[in-house]
């Protein structure tokens, strides 16, 4: 499994030979101006949420891809409705896609269109690969729910947001992996915007002090699993 990051909350996954897009927000952010969207593949887009800082270039990329939208039923629906390819789901729910098995999963956060319209409620994602699994937490404050996934899945990777204000901070994803029984995180939803600026080298030090790796990724590059 390949993971690139693409700035903020957005992502790239290769797994089971197919690529998958989750929650892009690229062509806005000033950060991520050497990641031309155009050039990105995608088989699915698995988006967690519907905030316009996840869902900013679904269409374009889906449009270009005919990618299919994975996300909760509103979501799917929204998107769905618009002629997109969708495939619904909500909290709990698994299904075996041809990339691997993904499960969609509680997360404490709110979940609108930019437009208004009701974007159900947010969840983040487990996917079980041929060889590893990860969770991708979404934008979530800390919850006990966490504690549920290691039940079911041993994780291999813990994509948990870091930035404080809109989610968890450090502090709160030092527990949240403890949760989690993965003492492996890539950090995410940090520096976008003035709110969630961090300080990374002491996020990685307090994440280290407690026997746990935090990888920051520069914007465009990846970590194999
Ligand atoms: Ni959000
Ligand atoms: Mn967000």
């Amino acid at each position: 499994m390949k993971i690139t990051f693409y700035g903020h909350a957005s992502l790239g996954i290769e797994v089971g030979g197919k690529h998958i897009i989750v929650d892009p927000y690229i062509s806005a952010n000033p950060n991520a101006a050497h990641i031309d969207i155009d050039t990105l593949k995608a088989d699915y887009i698995l988006l967690t949420h519907a905030h316009g800082d996840h869902i900013l270039d679904v269409e374009a990329i889906a449009k270009r891809t005919n990618a299919v939208i994975v996300s909760n039923a509103e979501i799917a629906g929204y998107y769905g409705a618009k002629g997109f390819q969708s495939h619904p789901m909500n909290h709990g729910g698994s299904w075996n896609f041809d990339f691997g098995k993904l499960k969609y999963v509680n997360a404490i956060h709110s979940s609108s269109f930019p437009d208004g319209s009701y974007g159900g409620n947010p969840g983040g994602f487990v996917i079980e690969g041929e060889h590893k699994n990860i969770y991708i937490a979404g934008d979530t404050a800390l919850t006990m729910d966490m504690k549920l996934i290691p039940m079911r899945t041993k994780l291999d990777l813990a994509i948990l947001p870091i930035g404080d204000n809109f989610t968890m901070d450090v502090e709160d994803a030092i527990i949240a992996s403890d949760f989690l029984n993965c003492d492996k995180i890539l950090g995410y939803h940090f520096d976008t915007f003035g709110y969630i600026e961090i300080d990374h080298e002491e996020s990685i030090r307090k994440f280290f002090n407690k026997g746990k790796d935090l990888m920051l990724l520069e914007i465009g590059s990846s970590i194999d699993l």
